[in-house]
């Protein structure tokens, strides 16, 4: 099945940039750029990677990206993650950038958008690979934040297809960020929100009903509620699912009850995703390998997910098309 599954055409819709740092990449990048690190090797830091919620991993992403000064940095960081994908037989990806991150430390805006887009654009080129970016507000921080990075983002929307919500979850309900949403509405792009990781039905709720999301990050908990499972499955809503990270966050206690099959088995639009590849033990194959042995999902389930990696995206229909006859000729 393993073979199976790095042949089969892949995208990658819930993805960190900042989360694809290698402990090797940021200790190279803190030598160029002079950043001191409290660590005092990669397997040091590498160690430190034991978290008991999502905040315990924050708190190290977070410090991590500090070494990502430059352009160059930006896009070396995402050469290595689209390098990675291609290996898995990954062929699209749609990938989260934290702005607020670093803006906030004085990094501009156009450094970190200019050096991501020239690494995607590199990806094409080399690789194959095709990707669209999806800026992320830091839910942790007050929406009037999110309106000044949506406002800073202004001069870049043609090159950027969505916004998220990403951060500390409990206790940073989608009902804070109704107004930037809209205001990212109303300026064609995409809407996206991390939901029910750690927090409750009711926030997977919010992110349908106030913010008018087009895909729901992670999702896990909507299957505590009926009534929103029906309606995330009458909607064709697609789920971004992250085994891998529920482990490390101690949002699952084995691979083996995660509930993907569940979601798969409830009529539930599930994919296949890394979130952290650099922090979470594994890149989109690691993650598929894996949750295909713990749950032993069969080879439609397997047609199943890559078909919905595409039909989730936000490639045009024609492109989508395109993928989904490519994913039957390769399983006939
Ligand atoms: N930022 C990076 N990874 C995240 C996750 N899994 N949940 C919320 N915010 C994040
Ligand atoms: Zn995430």
């Amino acid at each position: 099945m393993n073979a199976f599954i790095k042949g089969l055409p892949k995208a990658e819709l819930h993805l960190h940039i900042e989360g694809s740092l290698e402990p090797e990449l940021m200790f190279a990048l803190a030598r160029r750029n002079k950043v001191s690190l409290p660590f005092s090797s990669v397997e040091a830091v590498r160690s430190a990677y034991a978290f008991g919620n999502l905040q315990d991993f924050l708190d190290i992403y977070y410090q991590g990206a500090q070494v990502l000064l430059t352009e160059e940095d930006f896009h070396d960081l995402a050469v290595a993650y689209f390098t990675r994908l291609a290996a898995d037989g990954g062929v699209h990806a749609e990938i989260f950038f934290d702005p607020q991150t670093h803006t906030d430390r004085g990094v501009p805006f156009a450094v970190v958008a200019g050096g991501l887009l020239s690494g995607m654009a590199w990806a094409e080129q080399n690789l194959s690979v095709t990707s669209k970016l999806i800026l992320c507000f830091l839910r942790h921080l007050p929406e009037d934040a999110a309106l000044a990075t949506l406002k800073m983002a202004e001069p870049w929307l043609d090159r950027i297809v969505g916004v998220g919500l990403d951060s500390s979850e409990k206790g940073f309900p989608p009902s804070g960020f109704a107004r930037v949403f809209k205001a990212a509405r109303e300026r064609g792009l995409k809407l996206v929100a991390h939901a029910g990781e750690e927090g409750p039905p009711d926030y997977v709720w919010e992110a349908l009903d106030l913010l008018n999301v087009d895909r729901i990050d992670h999702g896990n908990r909507a299957l505590e509620d009926q009534k929103l499972v029906a309606r995330l499955a009458a909607k064709g809503m697609t789920l971004t699912v992250c085994p891998l990270s529920n482990l490390k966050l101690c949002v699952v206690d084995d691979l083996k009850v995660h509930p993907l099959k569940r979601m798969l088995d409830l009529g539930l639009k599930a994919t296949i995703n890394s979130d952290d590849p650099a922090y979470f033990g594994g890149y989109l194959g690691e993650n598929w390998r894996q949750t295909a042995a713990a749950l032993s999902l069969s080879r439609s389930e397997i047609i199943l997910l890559a078909k919905n990696s595409f039909t989730g995206s936000f490639l045009s229909p024609s492109e989508i098309q395109t993928h989904l006859a490519r994913i039957d000729a390769y399983a006939s």
